[in-house]
């Protein structure tokens, strides 16, 4: 019988080191959810089209399901789990609460992290740049309507706070 072939690898996810030995073939969803326990994650398709799994790497959003963990080593991954602090939600997750734009919730750690790096590139969006912004994130339950305006809301604090 053979064994299975596994590997070391060491991936900085959230600011934090780990390391760990698995399987070549494993890939980044994966291994957020079962090897470190961040499941706010989420694998909806596993072929890289609804954008349940998107995670940032080095800043820029990607689908961790089109990803091996392997080969994001000497990247900084952000998951969901980066934008709250124990005390506080951050003003995307907030304005997510507040404008009801989630249902079961599935879709919503990749928009979440979607929106985070479009309000870094443009802070004060329309309607229109915000559906397009998230034209590649899909939600089954199809509360789009709220979304966006959450996405809006999102823009409007971030930037007051900035202006305080
Ligand atoms: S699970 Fe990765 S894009 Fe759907
Ligand atoms: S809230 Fe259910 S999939 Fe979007």
């Amino acid at each position: 019988m053979s064994s299975i072939e596994t590997t070391t690898v060491e991936l900085v996810v959230n600011g934090k080191r780990y390391k760990r030995q698995i399987e070549p073939r494993l890939l980044l969803a994966d291994f957020l959810r079962h090897e470190i326990g961040l499941k706010g994650t989420h694998i909806g398709c596993a072929h890289g089209v609804c954008g349940a799994c998107t995670v940032q790497i080095d800043d820029k959003t990607a689908r961790s399901c089109l990803h091996f963990a392997i080969d994001v080593q000497n990247s900084e991954i952000k998951t969901v789990e980066s934008l709250a602090t124990p005390e506080k939600l951050h003003p995307i997750q907030q304005a997510f609460h507040e404008s009801h734009a989630l249902q079961c919730g599935f879709c919503t750690p990749g928009i979440l992290m979607t929106t985070e790096e479009f309000l870094r590139g443009n802070p004060n969006p329309d309607d229109d740049e915000i559906r397009k912004a998230l034209c590649n994130n899909m939600c089954r339950c199809t509360g789009y309507v709220n979304i966006v305006k959450a996405v809006g809301l999102a823009a409007t604090s971030m930037s007051a706070a900035e202006n305080e």
